[in-house]
């Protein structure tokens, strides 16, 4: 960062734009921020002598501002600050997940044709810094896949319901009161918050540009208590799992509410913690875990991008090489449900074991088009992970054998 001061502009001074306020203070890079945009004027803010306007122009009319740090919450005002600011040249660092998983190929054109940069580790998986990892550290492995916990609130809630034996709707309250679910959760328990972060990942490790509307989320909202207590007396857990894998030159993807068992790392993340597997060809498996958002977890990551913003350009090092991947939502996935038979005519197998609750094996591109449906009806989905998938079967198995023992 040049010494030159009142150079930055930073967008939204709430629980990000805070968190990174604290870390520009405390590391004496105050007098670089020329101004605040917020959006309520009337708010009052500590610190309150700050140059705090709600007049974007302030920014976009001010040449001696190259540095752009955008931490609204306003997904389409947010794409508007980023895309004037990149066709300004400017330097901007966001950690809008929603505005970049629908808007990332766009913007890094921008970028690359403007000369600017663009980073957004804050984006993604709070404190752990998974895209350098990805950009920098897998540069010269090949990724076959990521999987991981990606949203805090949807994993707070269901320890919350694992550890403590209270229900969804009062674990959510008391993550709204801890302050890790927003005011409208729908976002985060319906698997939506993942699916962004997941897309951004996949774009950095498989090479891919993937909008969400083309992939599969499936959310924590339909979970019964029965799914639960299914799990637990399996000794598995419910996480609601992002995953991308390549295989065959095939990439599939999938948010989904899965059984995990305790071999698993996934199984030992709990409450707002996420986790973060990464496999390649010849590192095979490695594991990452850290606080998945809030005020200093994430507000210290948008601080380190901005400190080094002149040293780092993503690469996108993976994005030829995706062309040879083909996105596939034809792959099929085993999964459980409290009602299998409502995804009856999609089901290419089925096992049931308690009336309508069973198995069945079912293609993601059929599970993206059976969404409404099971929302409709309030009906889960559990995804089966392999080895998951091989010790319930095998249990069904022995129960089969006994029956005719
Ligand atoms: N919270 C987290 O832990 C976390 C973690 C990772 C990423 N993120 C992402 O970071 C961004 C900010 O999240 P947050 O939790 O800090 O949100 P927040 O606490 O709700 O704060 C939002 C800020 O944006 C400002 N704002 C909203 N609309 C605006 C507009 N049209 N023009 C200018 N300012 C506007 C608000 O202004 P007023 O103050 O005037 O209301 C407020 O200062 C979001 O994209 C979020 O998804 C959040």
């Amino acid at each position: 960062m040049s010494t030159q001061t009142k150079h930055t502009a930073l967008f939204g001074f709430g629980t990000v734009g805070q968190g990174f306020y604290h870390y520009l203070a405390e590391n004496n890079n105050d007098k670089q921020l020329a101004t605040i945009v917020i959006k309520n004027a009337s708010k009052s803010r500590i610190p309150d002598n700050l140059n705090f306007t709600t007049n974007v122009n302030d920014v976009f009319q001010n040449n001696q501002i190259n540095t752009v740090v955008e931490l609204i919450s306003d997904y389409k005002e947010a794409f508007n600050i980023v895309k004037n600011a990149l066709e300004q040249g400017k330097k901007v660092i966001s950690s809008n997940k929603k505005m970049i998983a629908h808007h990332l190929e766009e913007l890094v054109e921008l970028e690359q044709q403007f000369g600017g940069k663009f980073l957004y580790e804050g984006a993604v998986a709070g404190s752990i810094p998974i895209i350098k990892i990805i950009n920098e550290h897998y540069a010269f492995d090949e990724i076959t896949e990521i999987r991981g916990i990606l949203n805090g609130t949807s994993n707070y809630v269901l320890t919350q319901v694992f550890e403590k034996g209270i229900g969804y709707q009062e674990a959510l309250h008391q993550a709204q009161q801890a302050g890790f679910a927003e005011a409208n959760p729908a976002a985060d328990v319906e698997g939506f918050d993942a699916l962004y972060k997941l897309l951004i990942l996949t774009t950095h490790a498989f090479g891919k540009f993937i909008t969400p509307e083309k992939a599969l989320n499936i959310g924590i909202n339909n979970l019964k208590n029965s799914d639960i207590n299914f799990a637990k007396a399996n000794n598995l857990k419910i996480k609601l799992v992002a995953s991308a894998k390549s295989h065959n030159n095939k990439l599939t993807l999938s948010v989904l509410p899965t059984f995990v068992d305790e071999n698993d790392d996934l199984f030992h993340i709990k409450n707002e913690f996420n986790g973060v597997e990464v496999v390649s060809k010849n590192i095979g498996s490695q594991f990452f875990k850290g606080k998945g958002a809030g005020k200093l977890p994430t507000g210290h990551v948008v601080f380190s991008d901005y400190q080094n913003v002149e040293k780092t350009t993503y690469t996108y090092q993976h994005v030829p090489s995706g062309k040879r991947l083909k996105y596939e939502t034809k792959e099929s996935i085993w999964v459980y449900s409290n009602k299998i038979t409502l995804l009856e005519k999609y089901l290419e197998d089925v096992v049931l074991l308690n009336g309508p609750q069973g198995y069945g094996s079912i293609k993601i591109a059929d599970l993206i088009k059976a969404k409404d449906l099971l929302n409709l009806h309030q009906v889960s989905v559990i995804a089966l992970s392999e080895n998951v998938k091989q010790k319930l079967f095998l249990q069904l198995k022995h129960k089969i054998q006994l029956v005719y023992a």
